[in-house]
């Protein structure tokens, strides 16, 4: 069946389509929104070094395995589940694989754009000349004003929703290889120039030292399911939204090569935004463990005291949107390719299906933060539960079925053919895939069960 090598949705032009997609999925509000309020709340450094070594042993090596899956299924998640599970004699159970992935998909963006809503209202406060000279105490009021206004968030979700469905409605080609190419490197740039004024700050060393300290004593099991949660989260992984972008990758491009330079690229535009933050954070003595409103009530402050800040601030944000558009983009992907592969709907059909259900779902996250802020469910709000449930638990047991389907049902003969590594080099993945993942996975899991039953 997989005879037929190439996917009816089309195929990237090159490898470096693929890569600029890839890493346009990866590099979202995950980097630059979640990495830094997560790290303030779990204590810095040891949580930064526990967030790293996710990435390298089990980030990289699912991330492969989900773009070989893909490229050998050349279909949706689901489908290419079904199909390389017929095709090899496997249970046809690991379609449900393919499910969850969809379901995951909805549930995440569902919030995604809400904050990618925030991210909407900050480009226009930033033109429009807001942020001159705010201190920490207005730059609060700012960001309170905005989320206790459930109408605002509303109209902004409202936007950014459409502004994906466009996208996708549009095909994965056209518009999104185009935008990626430019805005990946002017991102780089922005986040080295606020780096740059972090180290006007006089806080900066403490800022470093905040984040590359590791200090154990304040590492808790759930800090590390945090990390474990977010390593998968910032790299697009255990949903397959890698999977079906490599279900476009042309044949000869090595799937090694390319994950590693995405995982990389995500890292470092991650670890600027945490150096360019926790130093004004400091210098303003501010709470590192603020929670989600943390960039919006700190960057402010610098792009309103900075010289040429209204530029920068402007630029900034066009930047943080774009990057929230093109993860947006590839959470909803999976579903979409499903929908027109099986039930035969053309692709703006798809897209305005699984924009409705975006949006109703997303209806939760905006009253969260207003309406229904002291609705409660095991302390957490809507919200805060969606982020949980998705990025630390479905993300890592979906990441889980990958590597051990990857690993242990897959035959060695394909994932060898695929990856087309020297002996050493597969060897390495290998291991890593089939026992290293998912053993680090279960072994995170069982450890907060553990705690959470016997305390
Ligand atoms: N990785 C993106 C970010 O860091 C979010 C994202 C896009 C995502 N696609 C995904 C997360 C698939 C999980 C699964 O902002």
């Amino acid at each position: 069946m997989t005879k037929n090598r190439t996917s009816l949705h089309g195929q990237w032009s090159s490898r470096w389509a693929f890569i600029l997609a890839a890493t346009g999925s990866a590099v979202g509000l995950g980097n630059i929104w979640k990495f830094p309020y997560i790290t303030g709340e779990n204590g810095g450094g040891a949580f930064v070094l526990i967030y790293l070594i996710c990435i390298a042993c089990i980030g990289i090596p699912i991330m492969m395995a989900e773009i070989l899956i893909g490229r050998r299924g050349r279909r949706s998640p689901i489908n290419t589940m079904r199909v390389l599970s017929r095709e090899g004699h496997h249970h046809p159970a690991w379609q449900y694989l393919g499910w969850i992935g969809v379901l995951a998909g909805f549930l995440i963006l569902s919030y995604y754009s809400v904050i990618a809503g925030w991210a909407l209202a900050y480009l226009f406060r930033a033109v429009g000349g807001v942020f001159n000279g705010v201190g920490a105490e207005r730059a609060g009021e700012i960001f309170a004003a905005l989320i206790e206004d459930p109408e605002r968030l509303l109209a902004w979700h409202t936007i950014f929703v459409v502004m994906t469905m466009i996208v996708v409605a549009r095909g994965v080609q056209g518009g999104l290889e185009r935008a990626v190419r430019f805005l990946m490197p002017s991102l780089f740039l922005l986040l080295a120039l606020l780096v740059g004024y972090a180290m006007s700050t006089g806080s900066f060393s403490e800022g470093i030292r905040f984040l590359f300290t590791p200090d154990f004593s304040r590492l808790t099991p759930a800090a590390i399911l945090i990390a474990m949660g977010h390593a998968f989260f910032t790299l697009s992984l255990g949903m397959g939204a890698i999977m079906v972008y490599g279900s476009y990758l042309p044949d000869n491009a090595s799937v090694t090569h390319t994950s590693v330079v995405i995982a990389a690229a995500d890292t470092l535009v991650a670890l600027l935004a945490g150096m360019a933050i926790f130093p004004i954070v400091f210098a303003h003595g501010l709470e590192p463990g603020a929670g989600p409103g943390l960039i919006f009530q700190t960057l402010p402050i610098a792009f309103g005291n900075m010289p040429g800040g209204w530029l920068f601030g402007t630029l900034f944000f066009i930047l943080l949107v774009f990057a929230a558009w093109t993860s947006a983009i590839s959470l909803i992907e999976p579903a979409v390719a499903w929908l027109v592969e099986n039930r035969g709907m053309t692709r703006v059909m798809a897209a305005v299906w699984a924009g409705v259900v975006t949006w109703l779902t997303g209806l939760g996250t905006v009253f969260s933060f207003n309406l229904w802020a002291d609705e409660k469910l095991f302390g957490m709000t809507f919200f805060d539960l969606l982020d949980f449930a998705t990025a630390n638990v479905i993300l890592p047991l979906g990441g889980l079925f990958i590597a051990l389907f990857a690993g242990w049902t897959l035959s060695r003969g394909t994932t060898r053919g695929e990856l087309k590594l020297g002996e050493t080099g597969y060897r390495i993945w290998y291991i890593l895939v089939r026992y290293v993942a998912p053993l680090a996975v279960s072994a995170i899991f069982l450890n907060v069960i553990g705690i959470l039953r016997f305390g």
